[in-house]
């Protein structure tokens, strides 16, 4: 999708200019065109442009389209003019080059410099394969740990371009310099609660951006084949146990979920049309270092260590909320699988030349545990004991449960998870403790009675 071109079709023709029509001829027409039908015109039209300045990816509420109870936006310090030169080209072309004869990928990474895209890249990078990574760095959480990401990757010669996945001619300009092998897709806005009050940011990167990427995909010559991040949250209300990849996923409990469900409609279509290969992917909560403050592991840890109370959501009738944790590891090695069984593309020219391979799996841990016992195992890990408050879970999409059949990874992917949260939760801690060693000082502290055990 072009940056310049809105993300909706919507296009509202004006009339031309009536500069030559006398005063009387004015009068007239203005007799003959009904009230009614003027003030429906006026309305529609007013309607359309204030459609079109919300969703455009140059106005400044572009990731924004925020509700009356919303304020905050999300900022990309990304500007269209920023990619290209010979010296960019340089550098796309060294970072995507192949250094694993003969079997070796050429990848390139959307959203790397999150949090499974900064790990992706960089067990790709490991293993000699050509990673481009992409990334907007907008600001829904600290920008400043994808930064730290994206210095990582760097340190292991990956260059992770700042744009947007709706930036058609810096797509196409990433297809024209490197005959990527395949797409690992996996930027979005991620989050459920925040689709609440942001509703633009999740079209705009997840349904719009996903279209943007198989646009560009299907056009490349060769197609890769693409890999993407579905989620667990398409099964919704979906009440069948462990949830398995036949299960009804035709009612989301959140917008989150509705646009990665609108996601495997759309690769269906490029699928279906194009002759791409396509893989989706149901992770299932990804915990792990370098993770994302948004989520309650997170979260958690870091009010734990400040001494705040922490809230722990219970279902109806005190039902206790469960999630079937994966960690890091794990996702990337089913992503990575994933890649590597991926059929080639069929399309050519933009035009399917004969049937292509299409797939979704759920990857998860096969072992839900309770939020409560989560927040047990960082007590330990931390030796900090949480203030808690149960309440009872607010409708905001979240569900109560998630447990992955991962029968159909297993058999096709070979994936098989190793870690289990106690495990996951330890590498996690110690990550975070040497991330932000300020906090580490304060868990000493309470561990002796110090000063910081008192809440804030
Ligand atoms: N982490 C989980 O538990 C989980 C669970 C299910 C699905 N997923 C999916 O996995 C993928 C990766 O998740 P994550 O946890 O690493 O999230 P993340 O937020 O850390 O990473 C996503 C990255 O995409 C980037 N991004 C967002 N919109 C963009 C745009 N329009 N253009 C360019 N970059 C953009 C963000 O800046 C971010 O760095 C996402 O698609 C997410 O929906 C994650």
């Amino acid at each position: 999708m072009d940056a310049g071109v809105p993300s909706t079709t919507g296009k509202f023709k004006s009339e031309k200019p009536h500069h030559h029509l006398n005063y009387h001829q004015r009068l007239l027409r203005l007799h003959y065109f009904p009230l009614s039908k003027f003030l429906s015109w006026s309305l529609f039209a007013a309607v359309i442009l204030f459609g079109l300045f919300l969703i455009s990816p140059h106005s400044p509420s572009a990731l924004r389209f925020s509700s009356t109870t919303e304020r905050r936006s999300l900022r990309g310090s990304y500007s269209a003019a920023s990619w290209g030169g010979f010296e960019w080209e340089k550098r796309v072309r060294s970072s995507a080059r192949i250094r694993r004869r003969p079997s070796g990928l050429s990848v390139l990474v959307t959203g790397a410099a999150g949090f499974v895209g900064t790990h992706a890249s960089d067990a790709l990078r490991r293993r000699g394969d050509g990673v481009v990574g992409i990334d907007n760095f907008n600001d829904y959480y600290d920008p400043s740990l994808k930064r730290a990401r994206q210095a990582l990757l760097s340190r292991s010669g990956i260059f992770l371009i700042e744009g947007d996945i709706n930036d058609g001619p810096l797509l196409r300009k990433l297809f024209d310099l490197v005959a990527f092998t395949h797409v690992l897709h996996l930027a979005a806005q991620a989050g459920v609660r925040y689709a609440m009050l942001n509703p633009g940011s999740y079209v705009h990167s997840n349904v719009a951006g996903l279209v943007s990427i198989l646009e560009a995909a299907r056009t490349a010559n060769p197609q890769p084949a693409v890999v993407w991040a579905s989620s667990s949250s398409v099964y919704g209300l979906n009440t069948g146990v462990p949830f398995s990849e036949s299960h009804r996923t035709d009612r989301p409990a959140s917008l989150y979920a509705a646009t990665k469900k609108a996601g495997e409609e759309i690769a269906h279509v490029y699928n279906h049309i194009y002759g791409l290969s396509i893989t989706g992917l149901r992770f299932f909560t990804v915990y792990g270092p370098w993770g994302r403050p948004d989520m309650a592991y997170f979260s958690f840890t870091r009010d734990i260590l400040a001494g705040k109370t922490i809230t722990i959501f219970e279902g109806p009738g005190g039902v206790t909320v469960a999630r079937d944790f994966t960690f890091i590891d794990d996702i990337v090695q089913g992503c990575i699988a994933s890649l590597d069984t991926a059929k080639k593309s069929t399309g050519s020219g933009g035009t399917k030349q004969g049937p292509a391979q299409l797939r979704v799996f759920n990857l998860g841990n096969t072992s839900p545990v309770p939020v409560v016992e989560l927040v047990s195992i960082l007590e330990r890990h931390l030796k900090v004991k949480a203030k808690r408050k149960v309440v009872k879970m607010p409708r905001n999409g979240d569900v109560l449960f998630t447990h992955a059949n991962i029968s159909s990874a297993r058999a096709e992917l070979g994936y098989q998870p190793t870690t289990n949260l106690q495990t996951g939760l330890k590498k996690f801690v110690k990550w975070y403790l040497a991330y932000y060693p300020s906090t580490a000082g304060s868990s000493v502290a309470k561990k002796r009675g110090g000063r910081g055990s008192s809440s804030s």
